[in-house]
């Protein structure tokens, strides 16, 4: 049975990525320091070890003792505003962590990596539906981190032979039975649209209703978080022969803010309180995804492409959860 590590398998896409890989009978390492993760998040039919994986000397004692096959590499910092206040956090967590892994992977023969990467690398797209060839240029640390771990395995494939499949996700959404998305501080729309909804919370702050799109709100491509995992299982069952590349994850149809909010509405029979803001720095109008290559070169195909399902999925884990994650 292969044995996989997942790392920042306590957040929301490696939680329902580890459900995945479980399913597909592989076994699994979750490594995660919990520091924005959550334990209850974590399978219990995985090994967890509660660990940085910028911790060198006690990653390397994990390989030692455990034979792992490949890593899916999710543990990272995702909140694009912060990584503008404290680049610091992004470079020292994304980045340099990142390259600590590698390091620890290479003592160890093992040279299997999914990276999880975003659409962050693009910065603010010439074109959308955005392909994969269109030009890095990331406009805030986050997203510069990904691009660079993206380069590092590039260069990692070239000298030492690293098999690696970096994946771009666009915005994740839904739920997965008992996995949810748990932010604290939330910074996301849907969460954030469903707690206005349930009057968790005041309001829903729109960022900017002056974008040059449709309604004048910002459009993104929701995709649902299963399906995000299941790119991760197939990419993962062909590597080796794959190209060593970045696919795009997304479901190639965009949304407004407005239509999340009023879908938001009718899924969770009530208003959607609002109120106008400025612009967030840092948010692009437009992002959607061209998954064609994706399509292509690993045959998959979104199981659960609309949004209402995903805001179905996310307004159940939220009402059964209303304060998130028990113990934090
Ligand atoms: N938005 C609001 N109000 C909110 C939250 C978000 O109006 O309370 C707007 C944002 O301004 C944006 C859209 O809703 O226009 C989507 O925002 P999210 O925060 O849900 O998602 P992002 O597109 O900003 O972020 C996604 C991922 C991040 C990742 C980023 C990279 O969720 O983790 O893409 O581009 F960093």
């Amino acid at each position: 049975m292969p044995l996989i590590m997942v790392t920042g398998a306590a957040g929301f896409i490696g939680s329902v990525v580890t459900q995945a890989l479980l399913k597909e009978g592989n076994e699994v390492l979750s490594i995660d320091n919990l520091s924005r993760g959550h334990r209850m998040a974590i399978s219990e039919d995985t090994k967890f070890f509660r660990v940085s994986v910028g911790d060198g000397p006690a990653m390397d004692k994990i390989f030692e003792t455990s034979k792992i096959d490949a890593v899916v590499h999710l543990a990272g910092l995702i909140q694009v505003g912060e990584s503008v206040t404290d680049p610091d956090l992004y470079y020292a967590n994304n980045l340099r962590d990142s390259l600590t892994l590698l390091e620890s992977m290479r003592r160890f023969g093992v040279s299997k990596m999914i990276f999880s990467s975003s659409a962050a690398v693009y910065g603010v797209p010439n074109q959308v539906p955005i392909a994969e060839d269109h030009p890095i240029a990331p406009v805030n640390p986050y997203g510069d981190t990904k691009a660079r771990v993206e380069s590092a395995l590039h260069w990692y494939g070239e000298a030492y032979g690293f098999q690696s499949v970096s994946l771009r996700y666009f915005n994740a959404a839904g739920a997965s039975g008992p996995v949810g998305e748990d932010h604290r501080p939330e910074t996301h729309l849907i969460p954030n649209a469903i707690k206005a909804a349930q009057g968790q919370i005041d309001h829903l702050s729109l960022f900017g209703d002056d974008y040059p799109t449709p309604d004048g709100t910002a459009v993104r491509d929701y995709v649902h978080v299963e399906d995000i995992a299941q790119a991760h299982v197939q990419a993962l069952g062909a590597l080796g022969q794959l190209p060593r590349r970045a696919y795009n994850v997304g479901t190639g149809k965009g949304y407004s803010v407005r239509e999340i909010i009023d879908m938001t509405g009718r899924v969770c029979l009530a208003d959607v309180p609002v109120q106008v803001e400025p612009r967030r720095a840092g948010d692009p109008p437009e992002l959607v995804a061209d998954a064609t290559a994706l399509k292509t070169d690993l045959g998959w195909e979104p199981k659960f492409p609309t949004i209402e399902k995903m805001i179905q999925d996310a307004f159940r884990w939220h009402r059964d959860h209303e304060n998130g994650y028990p113990g934090g």
